[in-house]
């Protein structure tokens, strides 16, 4: 149960601005929603300004990182040196890198190829070969503040087919993005994006989704991209959180490799790709925080 605020009170954001000329008509306008039986936001997950500065801040660091992959994978590397560069980068730059350590991943990246759906384990055996496609998640720690975003890369000849799922898995971030505004509904940007795919001929994962980001690596909300328009949490002006749908050639099914406890695959087989950003949603629509 939220506390009363007062109309004279600090609002409960952080701004330092009293509450009746900051959160308060916000405060009555949830609770419409609320009544009406809506998923709404809690205010722990609300970012404030300064929380908002410290993970743009990170997402700076992270897309530098990620930009400095992409100029230096190639063929013939293996996802170890990958996850030696992602981790000298990230010290460089005044960072941590979120994955190493966490609920016991091994390394400091997430390298998924072809049909690794997410959460690949950099590894010295693992080369990369001529028409891989691999996915590239970055997550970094600045100053407290957390950041996620990940990137698909195509090694030399990369087939018309899978070049197609890249690109289409790419798009589906911006037709994700064309629906984050605040008083929209999580579910509008999953219907959106789960169409879109379909419309493709590719399928959407549903096991695994994005989730809330900022002061955890982890947090409310579980945000999925096979939801329905007007479900899942409302969105409002201060959520931060990632969009990065898992697309699949075929098949949406997928399971956990009983070897490492991490490592998605595709049931089928066929190949997955993925991008992610971190974003934020705002009165007038977003910003994007790391890509
Ligand atoms: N960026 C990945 C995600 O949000 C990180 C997973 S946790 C890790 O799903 F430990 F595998 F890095
Ligand atoms: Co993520």
């Amino acid at each position: 149960m939220n506390k009363k605020y007062d109309r004279n009170d600090l609002c409960w954001c952080g701004s330092g601005r009293k509450y009746k000329i900051c959160h308060s008509s916000y405060d009555e306008r949830v609770l419409t929603y609320k009544s009406k039986g809506c998923i709404v936001p809690d205010r722990e997950i609300i970012k404030s300004k300064k929380q908002i500065d410290g993970i743009r801040d990170s997402g700076k660091i992270n897309i530098a990182i990620l930009d400095y992959v992409r100029d230096h994978i190639h063929i013939g590397m293996s996802t170890e040196e990958i996850n030696n560069l992602v981790y000298d980068k990230t010290k460089e730059l005044g960072g941590v890198p979120a994955p190493l350590g966490f609920e016991g991943y091994p390394k400091s990246v997430c390298t998924s190829i072809n049909n690794e759906v997410c959460h690949g384990i950099p590894s010295e055996k693992v080369i990369l070969k001529d028409g891989d496609i691999i996915n590239v998640d970055v997550s970094t720690i600045v100053n407290g503040y957390f950041s996620d975003s990940s990137r698909m890369f195509c090694l030399g000849n990369v087939s018309d087919e899978k070049r197609q799922l890249v690109e289409v898995a790419k798009k589906s971030i911006e037709v994700g993005l064309s629906q984050i505004k605040a008083w929209n509904f999580l579910g509008d940007m999953g219907q959106e994006i789960n169409d879109y795919v379909q419309a493709n001929g590719y399928s959407v994962v549903k096991d695994i989704g994005g989730h809330g980001v900022g002061i955890e690596f982890h947090e409310e909300p579980f945000v999925s991209y096979v939801s329905k328009r007007g479900t899942e949490m409302l969105m409002v002006p201060g959520m931060v959180f990632t969009i990065e749908p898992m697309i699949n050639m075929g098949k949406p099914d997928v399971f956990i490799s009983k070897i490492n406890g991490w490592t998605a695959y595709t049931k089928d087989g066929k190949d997955s790709a993925q991008w992610e950003v971190t974003v934020l949603v705002t009165e007038s629509g977003y910003e994007i925080l790391a890509y």
